[in-house]
């Protein structure tokens, strides 16, 4: 059983100019780890990723909070909790499939999940139609000489 050695919680609105503070606030929280260049920008990038979902799709046009829990665990896993209380997704697993995507106007890709599960150990969605979605992520941190949290 590992141990939880350090947590921070952020509450914002959904606001796309967040989107960057959201991923600086968790990649700052992530440095006592003593991270690679590399471990920072792909932890910054699922962030961005899950953040972006939650202004875009959770809460579409209106604004309002979103949620986010890290907690540093004794093995130098990184564990992020992105949660929002929009519209949910219907069906999880084909929202999760790589090119799908519910926007019309050709901005998105629909590869926001695939990045993020490229690019973190493990990635679980849960989500309610009409209540919310909850994105949880995890990445150990492997680089050599990490300082002791
Ligand atoms: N937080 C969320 N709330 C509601 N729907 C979401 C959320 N995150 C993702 N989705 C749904 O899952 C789909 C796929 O998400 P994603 O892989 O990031 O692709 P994209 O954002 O490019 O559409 C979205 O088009 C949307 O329908
Ligand atoms: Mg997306």
């Amino acid at each position: 059983m590992r141990t939880l050695s350090n947590q921070m919680k952020l509450v914002f609105q959904s606001r796309s100019a967040n989107e960057s503070f959201a991923r600086s606030a968790v990649s700052a929280f992530v440095a006592q780890l003593d991270p690679t260049v590399e471990e920072i920008a792909d932890i910054k990038t699922a962030v961005s990723e899950a953040v972006t979902n939650c202004i875009v799709h959770a809460y579409q046009e209106q604004i309002d909070q979103i949620y986010i829990t890290s907690a540093i665990y004794d093995d130098k896993s990184i564990v992020i909790k992105i949660r929002d209380r929009g519209c949910g997704i219907p069906d999880i697993a084909k929202a999760m499939e790589p090119l799908y995507t519910t926007c019309d106007t050709g901005e998105r890709a629909g590869l926001g999940f695939a990045v993020m599960q490229s690019l973190m150990d493990k990635v679980r969605v849960t989500s309610k139609p009409g209540k919310g979605t909850t994105v949880v992520m995890e990445r150990r941190i492997v680089s050599k000489g990490a300082k002791h949290v």
